[in-house]
């Protein structure tokens, strides 16, 4: 259920962005550091289901979720008022100072919703790449070693940890070094760009990834191997079959930990609670954000109780992990994506634009691959049918009319030629049809 108040509907009554929202661009231009950007740059006044409003009275409909956060939608009232609630108790105490139950409810439901029967152990945090470093930090803690094994196209965060472990240089690490070391990068299954053509893509990439690790940097040596079981800033990139679990099996041959970073595929996105269900992946640890308090800043990493009890006491925490609002948060956000049905929803939503967004691609050469699970979805763009050359101009121009019509649309990917989709879960059939109908324009009119 999503907050009532905010009309389902698109209007747009200006153009985009309207002129109180460009009013603001330019005093923020003043006082904002320019390294910050935004998409689109209408100024909000109010969100809820599948619309942002912004200042000018425009509403919009919403394909991005503030990237993959609002899954149970906007100011969902139950979060809101649970939250509310908190901190009108008190605001913080700070975990480590004065504990409350409400971080240890949190960690409970974790431990009960993260794949794997096993006893597991959480620890809350404040953010996505915050939750990456420590799951690298338990990970060494526990196996005694240092290497950390990541992939191409991979994304998990802009700390200094976290840049060295994402692939993507502009914008994301160039200027930023120097970057930690021990951290060895390995091709991605990438079913659509794999040299042999998708059919047999996971299980080359994996034997492949294995030999490299083992020839380049030793298993004996390696602490971890972290992987998002959807690339996201990658471009939604869905490993080819058998990657995944092949991986995973080589770590638990090898003493290495396997860490799931669940950050954007979390929380019901994929039409399974966590993206590792989809092929019975059971990993180690996994961190977790975004989609875990609609709209809150919490994080966390949740693993095997031995793994995360072998790291000494106050060697994790921080002044506001777990904050208090952000776990009440979390708990109205874990209920409603349970009693709403919302892992079901996610797989109707993926259903529904990929049959639309496949028929579309019979139709335009230039869309090289339409692909996803659940309502994460992407399509991305190559000069044409023999041409797989990224087209990153008829990206931004598909995405720029999106725009203009009033679709808040994200896009993605190593060569910045991938459109991405990330409605909330809680959107109408209704505003999902006629935002695909809008990018189908956009392509009809390029
Ligand atoms: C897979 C993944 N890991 C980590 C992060 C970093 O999260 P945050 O921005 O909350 O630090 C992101 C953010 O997009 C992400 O998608």
């Amino acid at each position: 259920m999503s907050s009532t108040e905010v009309a389902q509907a698109r209007r747009i009554v200006t153009e985009i962005p309207g002129p109180k929202s460009q009013a603001l661009q330019e005093r923020r231009k003043k006082a904002v550091a320019q390294g910050v950007g935004s998409v689109l740059p209408v100024y909000v006044q109010r969100a809820g289901g599948g619309i942002v409003e912004d200042i000018d009275g425009n509403s919009l409909i919403d394909f991005g979720s503030g990237i993959a956060v609002t899954n149970v939608g906007n100011a969902d009232p139950r979060v809101a008022e649970r939250a509310g609630e908190q901190l009108s108790r008190f605001t913080h105490t700070c975990f480590m100072v004065n504990p409350y139950e409400g971080y240890v409810e949190v960690a409970e439901a974790l431990n009960r919703l993260t794949p794997g029967g096993h006893e597991k152990r959480t620890v809350l945090l404040n953010s996505g790449a915050e939750a990456v470093e420590n799951a690298v930090k338990i990970a060494r803690s526990a196996t005694g070693r240092q290497a950390v094994v990541v992939f191409d196209h991979a994304y998990h965060g802009r700390t200094n940890l976290t840049m060295a472990l994402t692939a993507k240089n502009m914008p994301y690490k160039h200027g930023f070094g120097p970057f930690a070391g021990e951290v060895h990068r390995i091709p991605m299954a990438y079913p659509y760009r794999w040299p042999t053509g998708p059919q047999d893509c996971g299980r080359e990439a994996a034997a492949q990834a294995i030999d490299q690790i083992t020839k380049q940097v030793g298993a004996e040596n390696v602490a971890a191997v972290l992987i998002e079981p959807i690339q996201g800033e990658g471009g939604f990139i869905v490993p080819g079959e058998g990657f995944l679990p092949a991986l995973a099996d080589f770590c638990g041959d090898n003493g290495i930990a396997f860490i799931a970073d669940e950050v954007q595929t979390g929380f019901a996105r994929t039409g399974r609670m966590f993206a590792c269900e989809h092929e019975g992946v059971v990993p180690d640890l996994i961190t977790t954000a975004k989609g875990i308090a609609g709209g809150l800043p919490l994080a966390a990493v949740t693993g095997r109780a031995e793994l995360m009890d072998a790291v000494h006491g106050g060697g994790l925490g921080g002044t506001y992990g777990g904050n208090p609002a952000a776990c009440a948060a979390a708990l109205a956000s874990i209920e409603a994506i349970e009693s709403d049905g919302l892992v079901e929803r996610a797989g109707a939503i993926g259903e529904r634009m990929l049959t639309r967004l496949r028929a579309l691609a019979e139709r335009h050469d230039i869309i090289g691959d339409v692909r996803g699970r659940g309502a994460m979805v992407a399509i991305e763009l190559v000069q044409g049918a023999d041409d797989t050359t990224p087209n990153g101009e008829a990206m931004g121009r598909v995405v720029s009319y999106c725009h203009q019509q009033g679709l808040v649309l994200l896009t993605a990917g190593t060569y910045g030629n991938v459109i991405r989709m990330l409605p909330p879960l809680v959107i109408g059939d209704d505003l999902l049809d006629e935002g695909l109908s809008i990018i189908e324009e956009a392509f009809d009119r390029l």
